[in-house]
């Protein structure tokens, strides 16, 4: 049974020459090369180029090899197969990482003592709150939004989340569903995205959305930090709400247009810091071990871990 490995932005040869490890005595083929479409039982798939998913008469599963799935269920050749995401502890890890460190960065003013290294300036207005002054909220209590939880519970931060289930985590309050949304946001002062993107959540970070954010807090206004998905964010209102005050600072690991274009005001926005959306990479030795194992419980009749939810996209 043959695995058709489909991206048209990370190096397939890599990702081939990983899935042969991973999967010994399978063959493994990139799109693009020359194949019988009838021998592919399985796709993976980071972005794959227009078509690939389409005309394959015995196809098993498609696998992400990332966390979201976004650009597999968007895709309009999607047959009605299993759809497995990543779960894995590399790649959760690597997105707490992230959540903690620039969490950390705004608690900490660490891009104001970077302009004052570079300026010679030597200033302290010893008016630094602690973890236990800030809260962060998790809009997205799944897999990464739990774990990030956790360890900034664990820095002393004051830790909420929210997500379409209300759920039980020692040091996290939950909200759930829409009509908790407003309390959640009102007792915020680090907004972190790590929502899905789907129909549902496609422009959830507006206007309306950081406005609701807490005003009360120690930071000197609310902070928005998205390692999520671009989509989820209308740019024009974060500009707009850091421009007037609405929003303080905001850390940004993806974007409506990737990569950032050049005429994007986010790239200079002195009150913005970009990153290219590598908040938490796809390991190949990590994710090809993934797929294997789950293309194993495929064949032994069980349900793979990352299984999506066809219906919820996510
Ligand atoms: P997950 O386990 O599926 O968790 C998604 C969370 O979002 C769940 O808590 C879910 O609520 C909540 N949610 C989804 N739709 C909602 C809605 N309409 N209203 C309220 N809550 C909603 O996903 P994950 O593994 O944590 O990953 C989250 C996302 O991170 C991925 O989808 C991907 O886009 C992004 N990501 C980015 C990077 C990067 O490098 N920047 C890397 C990996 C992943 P329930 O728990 O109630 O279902
Ligand atoms: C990366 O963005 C992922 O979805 O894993």
């Amino acid at each position: 049974m043959t695995l058709l490995v489909a991206t048209a932005s990370w190096a397939s040869d890599v990702w081939a020459e990983r899935f042969r490890a991973a999967l010994p005595g399978r063959r493994i083929v990139i799109h693009g090369e020359a194949f019988d479409p009838a021998d592919i039982a399985y796709v993976a798939a980071w972005k794959q180029p227009p078509g690939a998913l389409a005309g394959l008469p015995n196809l098993r599963a498609v696998f992400g090899l990332g966390a979201g799935v976004d650009y597999i269920m968007e895709d309009p050749d999607l047959p009605g197969v299993p759809v497995v995401r990543v779960i894995d502890p590399d790649l959760t890890n690597r997105m707490s990482e992230y959540v903690v460190l620039h969490c950390l960065a705004h608690l900490r003013q660490f891009r104001r003592y970077e302009a004052q290294q570079r300026a010679g300036v030597w200033e302290d207005d010893r008016q630094q709150p602690a973890a236990r002054d800030v809260r962060v909220g998790l809009l997205g209590l799944g897999e990464l939004g739990m774990d990030a939880g956790r360890k900034l519970a664990v820095m002393g931060f004051d830790v909420a989340g929210w997500s379409r289930s209300a759920k039980a985590a020692e040091g996290i309050r939950s909200f759930a569903g829409e009509a908790e949304l407003p309390a959640f946001l009102a007792r915020t002062d680090i907004l972190v995205v790590l929502l899905p993107l789907t129909p549902a959540t496609e422009g959830f970070v507006d206007r309306r959305l950081l406005a609701g954010l807490a005003r009360d807090g120690r930071l000197g206004g609310p902070i928005l930090i998205n390692a999520g998905r671009g989509r989820l964010q209308v740019e024009t209102d974060i500009l707009a709400a850091l421009d007037d005050g609405t929003l303080k600072a905001a850390t940004l690991d993806v974007f409506q247009t990737e990569p950032l274009p050049a005429a994007s005001r986010l790239w200079t926005h002195p009150q913005v810091t970009v990153t290219p959306h590598n908040a938490a990479m796809s390991d190949p030795a990590a994710v090809t071990a993934h797929v294997a194992r789950q293309i194993a419980r495929l064949e032994a009749g069980q349900t793979p871990e990352g299984l999506v939810d066809r219906a919820r996209g996510y």
